[in-house]
């Protein structure tokens, strides 16, 4: 069982309460409180490319990349009028990009994607290598007490018009590593369905521990803040947002 295979052709749809207007104003932000303007960015595991968009609309470079064929060929899609983008398939543990940028973001929570530490530093160290001096890197993660206390051992159902889907979920405490064992029935006529199962895996990293991997990968600095501000975190925070800067 992959995951975001055929469960890209729904993603955009099931994602219709996230706010990617907003998500790109808080990275522009952020760049500008670091001093940037019309910034050159490299976005990991862009996915549909809908953080891609704005973040091209607001008039910065874009390239991007993911894991994931069938995202990217959404995100081609969507993306066909901005010709300077560009896509590629890779992966976070191991790209390589054949210029350096001024900040590389990851979105999503797709960096507990990454399951072990070692990849994590990897990871880290090669972003590292993809910027320019001063360049920043600005991701999330989803906290260890939202896999762990809200997604963790719970069940979501959803039911809409074309789409019926459950999301079965079991937090390891001995791994950290959330398992999302997700369930699709699709319709094109509301009365015939077909199933398709993804599996899904995130790993909950403490926010020291990301901290210390960042430094080890060369990070001179790092802020936590609360996502979608700039506050400090909390223990019942959710999505937990780093800019490191080189
Ligand atoms: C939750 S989605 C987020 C997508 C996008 N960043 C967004 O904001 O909508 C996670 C994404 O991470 C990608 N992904 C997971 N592991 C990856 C890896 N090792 N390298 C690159 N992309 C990866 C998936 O294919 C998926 O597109």
């Amino acid at each position: 069982m992959n995951s975001y295979g055929e469960f890209a052709l729904l993603y955009d749809d099931l994602m219709d309460d996230f706010d990617y207007v907003a998500w790109s104003e808080y990275i522009q932000n952020i760049l500008i409180r670091n001093g940037f303007g019309k910034t050159s960015i490299l976005e990991m595991a862009c996915g549909t490319g809908n953080l891609t968009k704005e973040l091209l609309r607001l008039g910065h470079t874009v390239d991007g990349f993911d894991l994931s064929h069938e995202m990217l060929a959404i995100a081609n899609n969507k993306l066909s009028s901005y010709k300077s983008k560009r896509l590629f398939n890779m992966d976070m543990k191991e790209f390589k990009m054949d210029r350096k940028y001024q900040a590389v973001v990851s979105a999503c929570d797709s960096i507990n994607y990454i399951l072990d530490e070692a990849s994590l530093k990897r990871t880290f160290s090669s972003v590292f290598q993809h910027l320019e001096e001063g360049g920043i890197f600005v991701f999330d993660i989803n906290s260890e007490y939202k896999l762990k206390e809200i997604l963790g051992n719970n069940i979501f159902i959803e039911d809409r018009d074309d789409v019926f889907y459950t999301w079965e979920n079991q937090f390891d405490i001995g791994t950290g590593i959330c398992d999302f064992y997700l369930t699709f029935f699709i319709s094109d006529n509301g009365t015939d369905y077909r199933r398709f199962d993804e599996h899904h895996r995130e790993k909950s990293y403490d926010v020291e521990t990301v901290k210390s991997l960042l430094s080890e990968a060369g990070f001179s600095e790092t802020c936590v803040y609360n996502a979608f501000g700039f506050e400090d975190i909390t223990n019942e925070s959710e999505r937990i947002n780093f800019v490191a800067k080189k």
